[in-house]
C-alpha cells in the first residue's frame, strides 16, 4: 500500500514527507494505522547526523499511538481494532531477560533493529524498489507503520491518542525511573535534575510513590512551573550551586532518591553528589554522547550512596505500559500540560524547530 511519511534523506537535511510502500505485516507483525506521534529529540538527533549509528534513508519517529489495521501470520496477542503504542524497547515475554523481573532490557530483535531492520532482517518501506530502513523498529512519522507485535503495547482505548503516545518514550521513562529502577519508598525525600519529559515523569512518579518532597532542578523557570504541577515541593535554579541547595535543605544529607534527566555528564555527577550519604541512589536516566564518561569521587559510593542506570525506566512495556495508561485515565497523572503543540505531518521539521527553542514540552504530530 502507498502511504505519506517522513523521510530522512541526508544527515542535516530536513525531513522530506512523501509517499512511500509499505509492505504488509509478516509473521510476527502487526500493521498499524498511527493517529499520533510525538516529535523527540532522538529523532532530531538522528536527523542531525550526530548519532555516529545513524543510518538514511529512514523515516523518524518512535513515540506512536494507534490503531491495529491488520495482523500477519502467529499474531496472537492482537487484533484489528486494538489501540496500541509503540515501544521502541520491546518485550517478547521468552528471552532471559525478560523471564526476570530485574531487567527490561528484552534480547529478542536487538540486532537488527539497531540496523533498522525488522526481525527478519528486511524492512517493509520502499520508495520505487529502494529499502528505507526502521527507526527504533518503530518509523511512526508516518500514517502507518508495520511492527513486531512484541515492540507494540495494548492500552486502553479510552486514552486520547495524542496522550497515549507520551508514554511510548520519555514519560514512561521518567515514571519507571522512580517507580521500577528507584522504587521511591513512600515519605522519602526526591531530587530530579532536568524537567523535560522524562524529568517531569519522574517527578509525577516520584509523587505516585508517596515520596514527601520532591526538589526539582531545571534551568528554565517555566519548565520549573510545569515541574511543581506533577507534585515538585521545591523548585531550585540548575547549575553551579545546586548541590549544595539540596544538601542545606536536608540537615546536610542529600536526597534518598536522585534522578539525572538531562544527558548532561556534570549533572550526573551532580545527581550522584546529591544523593544521601549512607543509602542515597542517583538514577541515570539522561543519554550521554558516545564516549563521554561519569566523573565521581569514590568515596561517595563507599559511604553508601549508589548509581543506577535506568533505559525506559525499567518498563516492561507490553506489561506496564497499559497499566501506566490506566492510572493517567484514573487521572493520576495531568498529561495536559505535556502537549504543547498539535501539528500535521507536513509541518514536523517545525516540530524540530520547536523543541530546539525549547518551545513547550512535546509537539504532537496528528495522523
Ligand atoms: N533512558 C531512556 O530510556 C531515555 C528515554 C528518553 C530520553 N532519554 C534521555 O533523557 C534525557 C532527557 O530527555 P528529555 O526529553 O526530558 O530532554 P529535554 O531536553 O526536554 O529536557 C532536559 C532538561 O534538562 C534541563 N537542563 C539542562 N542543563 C541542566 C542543568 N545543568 N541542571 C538542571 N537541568 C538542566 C533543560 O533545561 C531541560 O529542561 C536526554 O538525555 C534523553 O536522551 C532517555
Ligand atoms: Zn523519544
Ligand atoms: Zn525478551
Amino acid at each position: 500500500m502507498k502511504m505519506r511519511a517522513a523521510v530522512l534523506e541526508r544527515f542535516g537535511e530536513p525531513l522530506a514527507v512523501q509517499e512511500v510502500e509499505l509492505a504488509e505485516p509478516r509473521a510476527g507483525e502487526v500493521l498499524v494505522r498511527l493517529h499520533a506521534c510525538g516529535v523527540c529529540h532522538t529523532d532530531l538527533y538522528t536527523a542531525s547526523g550526530a548519532d555516529p549509528s545513524g543510518y538514511a534513508p529512514t523515516v523518524l519517529g518512535h513515540e506512536g499511538a494507534g490503531v491495529v489495521e491488520a495482523v500477519g501470520p502467529e499474531v496472537g496477542s492482537l487484533a484489528p481494532g486494538d489501540h496500541v503504542v509503540t515501544l521502541f524497547s520491546p518485550q517478547c515475554r521468552e528471552c532471559i531477560h525478560c523471564l526476570d523481573e530485574r531487567t527490561n532490557l528484552c534480547l529478542a530483535i536487538r540486532e537488527e533493529q539497531n540496523k533498522g531492520h525488522l526481525p527478519d532482517g528486511t524492512t517493509r518501506i520502499s520508495r520505487d524498489g529502494e529499502e528505507i530502513r526502521s527507526f527504533m523498529g518503530c518509523s511512526t512519522f508516518a500514517e502507518y507503520t508495520v511492527m513486531p507485535e512484541i515492540a507494540l503495547a495494548k492500552v486502553s482505548p479510552e486514552a486520547p491518542f495524542e496522550h497515549a503516545c507520551l508514554f511510548a518514550c520519555g514519560l514512561s521513562t521518567g515514571l519507571g525511573a522512580a517507580i521500577n529502577t528507584a522504587a521511591v519508598q513512600p515519605g522519602s525525600t526526591c531530587a530530579v535534575f532536568g524537567a523535560g519529559m522524562v524529568g517531569l515523569g519522574a517527578v509525577a512518579g516520584c509523587r505516585l510513590q508517596g515520596a514527601e518532597r520532591i526538589f526539582c532542578a531545571d534551568l528554565s523557570p517555566q519548565r520549573l512551573e510545569l515541574a511543581r504541577g506533577q507534585g515538585a515541593t521545591d523548585l531550585l535554579e540548575g547549575g553551579e550551586g545546586a548541590v549544595e541547595r539540596i544538601l542545606e535543605m536536608t540537615g546536610g544529607f542529600g536526597a534518598d532518591y536522585t534522578f539525572e534527566a538531562t544527558g548532561n555528564v556534570a549533572v550526573m555527577r551532580q545527581a550522584v553528589e546529591a544523593a544521601r550519604m549512607a543509602w542515597g541512589l542517583c538514577t541515570v536516566a539522561g543519554v550521554a554522547g558516545r564516549g563521554e564518561t561519569l566523573d565521581v569521587v569514590p568515596r561517595l559510593l563507599i559511604t553508601g550512596r549508589r548509581i543506577a542506570g535506568s533505559s525506559f525506566g525499567g518498563v516492561k512495556g507490553r506489561d506496564q505500559v497499559p497499566v501506566l495508561v490506566d492510572r493517567y485515565l484514573a487521572g493520576e497523572i495531568d498529561l495536559d500540560p505535556f502537549v504543547s503543540h498539535r501539528i500535521s505531518l507536513e509541518e514536523v521539521n517545525r516540530g524540530f524547530e520547536l523543541m530546539e527553542a525549547q518551545d513547550g514540552i512535546r509537539s504532537v504530530i496528528e495522523l
